[in-house]
């Protein structure tokens, strides 16, 4: 295991990690006061004052209404704190952009997870009020949250109703059309009933593994420091490797042109059953680990 999962898994190794990982197992490792200390220490984490002082770019509060990130209005530090007294959580995106060491963090941890150079990797700070925290919902991303100040309880529930969601959802809200397609069976109305809760203190770091439903409730004011990942699925990798592959060919770069038109339909399939049948010539050839040299070569 690398060095970075290590400090942060620790007393884990990787073969217990990976075995809680492919199941989408929530956990929760409590670090002592000294480990982790790079993070914890970091000058920007030591109070949401300092955090809103040294913030250089904007900061999205979450409306008291939903308690959920589908309903936040940008802010700037200046008037952050009001809102965050008013109740209002505020998230601090994209952290490792102002912080090389987070940077270096997000890289090795997304690095030593074995995910894909195409992971959307990044560092979120959040900071929640004392009684507030998010509405039921999953993510399609993976988590490690590690909890700086104050406590957090999380409560965490498998999903029953989608496998493997490509977008986020939270309970009560419309679905995503591309969730709908997918469903296995109906969305809850409200938390499911197979919860596990946890605990957050300053040092606590939990695993949230992606699609398991979940919510928060800060006892005191808190602030969190997350990692997540939005890595590709096979669908994304193999789609990204194929275009490069076919975008070598000129023909494959032509515009898409009279699709939408009744009268110049008939050609445009006609150009498209050209190109597909070279693909069904040229498919045979594909090997996995080129699909993904494609990808992954430095
Ligand atoms: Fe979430």
């Amino acid at each position: 295991m690398g060095h970075y999962l290590t400090k942060i898994l620790h007393p884990l190794d990787i073969t217990e990690f990976l075995s809680l990982y492919e199941i989408n197992q929530p956990f929760v490792i409590h670090h002592g006061p000294d480990e982790l200390s790079e993070l914890r220490n970091l000058p920007m984490l030591e109070s949401l004052d300092s955090l809103l002082k040294s913030w250089p770019a904007v900061i999205s509060a979450h409306l008291p209404d939903v308690r959920d990130e589908i309903s936040s209005v940008e802010t700037t530090s200046k008037d952050a704190l009001k809102l965050f007294k008013n109740g209002m959580g505020l998230l601090f995106n994209n952290a490792n952009l102002h912080s090389p060491k987070l940077q270096s963090w997000v890289d090795a941890l997304r690095k030593e997870l074995g995910l894909s150079r195409l992971t959307h990797a990044r560092s979120i700070i959040y900071a929640t009020p004392d009684g507030k925290g998010t509405a039921p919902h999953f993510d399609q991303n993976i988590n490690l949250v590690l909890q700086i100040h104050g406590t957090k309880k999380w409560t965490l529930a498998p999903n029953r109703s989608v496998i493997n969601p490509t977008v986020r959802h939270t309970i009560g809200q419309p679905i995503d059309p591309e969730l709908m397609g997918y469903l296995e069976d109906e969305m809850p109305t409200e938390m499911p009933d197979e919860t596990v809760s946890f605990e957050l203190k300053p040092g606590s770091l939990l695993f949230v593994p992606r699609g398991v439903w979940h919510q928060t409730e800060a006892e005191g004011d808190a602030l969190a420091l997350n990692f997540t990942f939005s890595p590709p699925t096979w669908t994304d990798l193999f789609l990204s490797a194929l275009r490069s592959r076919l975008h070598t060919d000129p023909h494959w770069r032509e515009t898409a042109n009279g699709v939408s038109d009744f009268e110049r339909r008939f050609e445009a399939e006609k150009k498209l059953e050209l190109l597909l049948n070279g693909l069904i010539q040229d498919a045979p050839y594909w090997q996995a680990g080129d699909v993904i040299d494609a990808i992954e070569e430095e």
